[in-house]
C-alpha cells in the first residue's frame, strides 16, 4: 500500500482502551502521521470530560512520535479536509460494528468524496472490547488490567474509588 501523509483516526475514546492503542499502532505503520481525532460531541453523556480523554490519550502515546492527539467539532470530514488528510481511521472489531460503519463512511464520502476511509482490525484479543464494558466493569469493582493502558486505569478507579455497590 502506498503511504500517505497524514491520517486522521477519530471517536470519543471514553476512554482509550488497548483496542484502540492496537489500531493507533497498525495505523503507524501505514502512515506517515496519525491525528488521533477525539470529538467534543459526544451523544453518550461521557464519563471523562474533554480535557481528560485528551490527557489520557496523549500520556498513552507519548512514546509514539508520529502521533498527535487533538479535539474536534462540526463534521469529521471538515476537520479532516482542513487538516490536509485524505484519510479515516476506524476499527472494526466484529460483524456487527460493520453496518453502522459502513453507513457512516458512504455518508462521509458523500460529504466529501476526497475522503476516504480505511478499516483496521484490531488484534483479536481486543474484538469484545468497548469502552462502555470497560466502565461497567471498572465501576462494579472489576478488574480492567490488559483491557487499558496503567494509566487509564489508574484513573478509572479513581473516578469510582468508594462508587462500588451504589
Ligand atoms: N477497540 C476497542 N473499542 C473500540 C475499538 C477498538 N479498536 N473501536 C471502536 N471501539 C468502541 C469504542 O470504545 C466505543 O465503545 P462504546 O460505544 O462502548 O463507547 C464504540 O466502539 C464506538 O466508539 P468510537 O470508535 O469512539 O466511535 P464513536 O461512534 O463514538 O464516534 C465519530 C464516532 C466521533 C467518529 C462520529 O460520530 C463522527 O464522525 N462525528 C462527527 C460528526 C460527523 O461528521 N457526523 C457525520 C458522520 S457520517
Amino acid at each position: 500500500m502506498e503511504k500517505h501523509l497524514l491520517a486522521v483516526y477519530p471517536g470519543s475514546f471514553d476512554p482509550v482502551t488497548n483496542g484502540h492503542l492496537d489500531i493507533i499502532e497498525r495505523a503507524c505503520r501505514l502512515f506517515d502521521r496519525v491525528v488521533v481525532a477525539v470529538s467534543t460531541q459526544v451523544d453518550k453523556r461521557p464519563l471523562f470530560s474533554l480535557e481528560e480523554r485528551l490527557a489520557m490519550l496523549r500520556e498513552v502515546t507519548a512514546n509514539m512520535p508520529q502521533v498527535a492527539v487533538e479535539s474536534f467539532g462540526g463534521l469529521l470530514v471538515q476537520y479532516a479536509s482542513r487538516r490536509g488528510a485524505r484519510v479515516v481511521i476506524r476499527g472494526i472489531r466484529a460483524v456487527s460494528d460493520f453496518d453502522y460503519e459502513f453507513q457512516m463512511s458512504l455518508m462521509n464520502r458523500r460529504l466529501c468524496e476526497d475522503v476516504e476511509t480505511v478499516f483496521l482490525v484490531p488484534a483479536e484479543a481486543y474484538t469484545y472490547l468497548s469502552s462502555s464494558l470497560v466502565k461497567e466493569v471498572a465501576a462494579l469493582g472489576g478488574s480492567v488490567a490488559g483491557l487499558v493502558p496503567a494509566a487509564v486505569e489508574r484513573r478509572l478507579l479513581e473516578k469510582f474509588r468508594g462508587r462500588e455497590g451504589r
